[in-house]
């Protein structure tokens, strides 16, 4: 359908506060646009779409209670069965796992792939919350239907406060708060003239088959299309995450305004860092001040999406969707003080993010598409291997690694690590073709993790404006060898053993099956599970198979 944009106001998201909070999952109806009916969609909460922003301070832990009560799911004709034991079952038998992204937690409260909660399951999670003040979100991460889940609905920002971060006026940086904060959700969806929600981006793929990728035609913030936001004359903070399923975004404002980055998915930069845009990939965020004060009252700006203007990073396969939102600007004017010289490291402010520590140990792995058949699409996979496979990275406690991230394929691939945020040392092109020469790829199955050194192509480019601080997600450009550097904490750093096992299933249920007839995690023999995964945060790919597990050792 053809929809009128800026018809909407930008739904504020509902607030969850208190040490002790409950979500569940649930089937609902949304409506994405004042012209269209409500669609079918998956929630946390109490039913609205996506689900409540929650609310966590440091140094005291959050308990949540997670139930699944999904009762239809959006898109149970698009579960594929060739996906890891995906069964027919599970259209309706949905399985679910929540993950708390960017979360320093301990392996059996992460949401592993397989520990899976059922309809009438729920598990309850314990979050530490000993890591610095950052903008978190929590989302399913059940294998294999992923990707499904979250487009549906179900995912939420988690706020992580400190002392000096506090969310309240009196904050010691001086930042905007209140209203002048706003949490900005944004998606692109393809959604029907009945209101429904599509995850079906391609005709050439039938149904029921994985596809490769979701892409949409509208920008959706906070759950509406193309919304429009009532703003003071002032300073905005803007904490944007972006949960798409498959595009890089390059945001700008429609005046080409400058702004400025104050930090990223593991807190606050050491400075403010102006810029005039930011690229943000599926999992990222971007914490931001924006400054509305120059506006004439009733003008607006929007904010616009456009594709990468680097052709060595350009997206294949994404429609162009141009733009999210609109801001406009009121007659009242609001936050007026000026943007703060320092963030970090100053009196009354958290520790610096500081260099890049010395590199101990120097790790390459790689992105690739094992199959050369791109369309329709085949498999992603990590080091040229499947998910269960066993021949994962086993970092040392305590110790600096660098990790290479070669992709090798013609695509960007946002790389996420469970447990660790990392710092982005730069990117390289390489000549793949060469590389592949030298190190050919074996059949799936046969871990390789080509060096890239040899053929790097240009000096090595450093990171980003938007990238210095400290990151849990990276856009590993295609052709490209992406350099993190990330430290891997001890027991005694972490307040809790990260290499402990878990048991798969152990619930709370009110099912009214026989639990033990039905388990959603002994479909692949695990009666043990540990530490993390790391994979890329393309929904599709994390699903099939761009996923592997990773533990770190004493
Ligand atoms: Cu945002 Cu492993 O996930
Ligand atoms: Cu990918």
């Amino acid at each position: 359908p053809t929809l009128e944009p800026f018809v909407d106001e930008l739904p504020i998201l509902p607030h969850l506060d208190g040490a002790t909070r409950a979500i569940d999952a649930v089937s609902t109806m949304h409506r994405f646009h004042r012209d269209l009916p409500p669609g079918p969609a998956l929630a946390y909460g109490d039913g609205s779409y996506l689900g409540p922003v929650i609310t966590a301070r440091r140094g005291h832990e959050t308990t949540v209670g997670y139930r699944n009560r999904i009762e239809t799911h959006p898109f149970a004709a698009d579960f594929d069965t060739s996906l890891h034991g995906v069964t027919e079952d599970d259209r309706t038998d949905v399985p679910t796992s929540m993950h708390l992204h960017g979360g320093v937690t301990p392996p059996e409260f992460d949401g592993h792939p397989e520990k899976i909660s059922r309809p009438g399951e729920g598990f309850t999670y314990r979050f530490p919350n000993r890591q610095d003040a950052a903008m978190l979100w929590y989302h399913d991460h059940a294998m294999a239907v992923t990707r499904l889940n979250v487009y549906a609905g179900l995912a939420g920002v988690y706020l992580l406060r400190d002392e000096y971060d506090t969310g309240h006026p009196d904050n010691p940086l001086g930042l905007p708060s209140g209203n002048h904060e706003l949490v900005l959700v944004l998606q692109e969806k393809i959604v029907d003239g009945t209101g429904a929600q599509n995850i079906r981006s391609t005709p050439i793929v039938p149904q029921g088959r994985w596809e490769g990728g979701a892409v949409g035609d509208v920008g959706v913030v906070n759950g509406k299309i193309w919304p429009e936001a009532g703003v003071d004359r002032g300073l905005y903070r803007l904490r944007l995450l972006n949960a798409a399923s498959f595009s890089v975004w390059n945001l700008h404002f429609s005046n080409d305004m400058r702004f400025w980055v104050i930090g990223m998915e593991g807190g606050l930069l050491d400075a403010p860092a102006p810029t005039t845009r930011v690229r943000l990939s599926p999992g990222e965020r971007v914490d931001l001040l924006v400054d509305f004060g120059d506006l004439e009252p009733d003008t607006t700006v929007e904010l616009r999406n456009t594709e990468d203007a680097a052709p060595q990073a350009a997206q294949i396969g994404a429609v162009r969707m141009p733009v999210f939102m609109r801001f406009r600007a009121g007659t009242t004017r609001g936050f007026a003080r000026p943007v703060p010289a320092t963030l970090r490291g100053g009196p009354g402010q958290p520790p610096a993010v500081g260099p890049i520590p010395a590199v101990q140990v120097v790790r390459n792995v790689s992105l690739s598409q094992p199959s050369a058949v791109r369309i329709p699409p085949s498999i992603m996979s990590l080091n040229n291997l499947m998910f269960h496979s066993d021949d994962i990275e086993i970092p040392r406690q305590g110790t600096v690694e660098q990790w290479n991230i070669v992709n090798a394929t013609p695509d960007p691939h946002p790389i996420h690590l469970h447990l660790v945020h990392f710092r982005v040392v730069g990117r390289q092109a390489i000549d793949t073709l060469a590389m592949c020469a030298r190190q050919p790829q074996p059949p799936m199955g046969t871990k390789w993790t080509p060096d890239a050194d040899p053929f790097v192509v240009e000096p090595l480019r450093g990171p980003e404006p938007w990238e210095t601080g400290f990151k849990d997600t990276v856009v590993c450009d295609p052709n490209s060898v992406t350099r993190i550097v990330a430290y891997f904490p001890t027991a005694d750093e972490l307040g809790f053993d990260p290499d402990a096992t878990f048991p798969a299933a152990v619930h709370t249920t009110d099912r009214h099956t026989d639990a033990n007839t039905h388990h959603g995690n002994d479909d692949h023999g695990n009666a043990d599970l540990q530490g993390y995964v790391w994979h890329c945060h393309i929904l599709d790919h994390e699903d099939h198979d761009m996923m592997l597990k990773y533990r770190t050792v004493k």
